[in-house]
């Protein structure tokens, strides 16, 4: 809560090219919350190099973030959108949380244990402390809720347990976050391997729907996505292939399971996987549409990231000196 205003804040690393998963899972949700909450979407740099990242193409993909977030719906004059790196305050805030935070906390991070496994020659600090960088993005700004997908959540839940510790010892300093996940879509899986989780990371392009896929590339992609044995169009535990390819059918049209199991009766996973495509290709146009006239206009996109930057570091300077005068650091205006 800034005030009496409920805040929401969430953030996107423009790491690789966005997929179908951070669409439904978390940025097209984005924008319900606007109207109601003092909203702040971040495009999130510093978190993006505790891998190695080409300079070029991390420059290329926060400003293609950033389109993205407008491309979506997000209006720049109802959200703050903005890029992590031009508020000094989060890597400042990181800091301070980094002495509120276990070492066996950190360790217990799934993510950190994957990443470290992927990247095993460079298991750097910065990718072990990462989650207290997300908890000084979310804490920054008090915010109430925090829209992601599912694998954000035990992040989003460390979060609420620094900021608790915190405020035992500075009681009311921050406000605790709630994570927030869609009913359908908060964990879309790869087309390949449909038991992992769709990523912009994965090396095999055709397990990945990125939201820029032209359609021809969309629905080659669903044509070819490993269904599983039997014929039928039917979620179940056992058939994860078909099971993901409804889920991406129904967040596209509204439809729950039982519905396109009906829809389907009959019909071969030909049929289906054709429709699935068409479904999202149809969702994705108007997105890329959008998106190309964005990117044309750079200039614009740099004056967003300025404007976003100032809005940010007036509520994020709030917060950082606050807690730095509870601590104790001295302060002279
Ligand atoms: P990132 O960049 O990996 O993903 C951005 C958002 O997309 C969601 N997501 C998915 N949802 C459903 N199915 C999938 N296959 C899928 N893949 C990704 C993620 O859950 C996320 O919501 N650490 C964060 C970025 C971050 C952040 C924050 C988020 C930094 N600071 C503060 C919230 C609040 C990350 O790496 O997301």
């Amino acid at each position: 809560m800034f005030g009496d205003q409920k805040v929401c804040f969430s953030g996107v690393q423009p790491s690789g090219n966005l997929t179908i998963g951070n669409y439904l899972g978390a940025i097209r949700n984005f924008s319900e919350f606007s109207e109601l909450y003092k909203t702040f979407y971040c495009v999130v740099d510093e978190h993006a190099i505790t891998v190695r990242q080409n300079p070029a193409e991390l420059r290329r993909r926060t400003y293609e973030t950033l389109a993205l977030y407008m491309a979506c719906g997000l209006d720049p004059e109802k959200n703050t959108l903005y890029v992590q790196s031009m508020v000094h305050e989060h890597a400042e805030l990181a800091w301070i949380l980094n002495c509120y935070t276990m070492f066996g906390e950190l360790s217990r991070m799934t993510q950190f244990k994957d990443k470290s496994t992927k990247h095993a020659d460079n298991v750097n600090a910065g990718l072990f402390t990462y989650p207290v960088l997300m908890a000084a993005d979310i804490l920054l700004y008090q915010t109430d809720v925090v829209p992601v997908g599912i694998d954000q959540k035990q992040h989003v839940e460390l979060c609420r347990d620094i900021a608790t510790r915190v405020n035992q010892i500075y009681p009311d300093l921050f406000t605790i976050p709630e994570p927030i996940m869609p009913k359908s879509g908060k964990k879309i899986m790869s087309l390949v391997e449909p038991t992992k989780k769709m990523s912009k990371s994965d090396e095999n392009t055709n397990a990945v729907v990125y939201i820029l896929d032209d359609r021809d590339a969309i629905i080659r992609k669903f044509k070819r996505a490993v269904t599983d044995s039997g014929a039928e169009v039917r979620a179940a535990e056992d058939k994860p292939g078909v099971t993901n390819l409804m889920t991406v059918y129904s967040c596209f049209t509204g439809k729950s399971m039982e519905e396109i199991e009906r829809e389907f009766a009959g019909k071969g996973y030909g049929d289906f996987k054709l429709a699935v495509g068409e479904v999202t290709a149809d969702a994705l146009a108007p997105v890329q549409k959008r998106f190309a006239e964005l990117m044309a206009d750079k200039a614009a996109l740099e004056a967003q990231m300025k404007k976003g930057a100032e809005e940010a570091s007036y509520y994020a300077r709030r917060t950082l000196s606050k807690m730095q005068k509870k601590l104790g650091f001295v302060q002279i205006h």
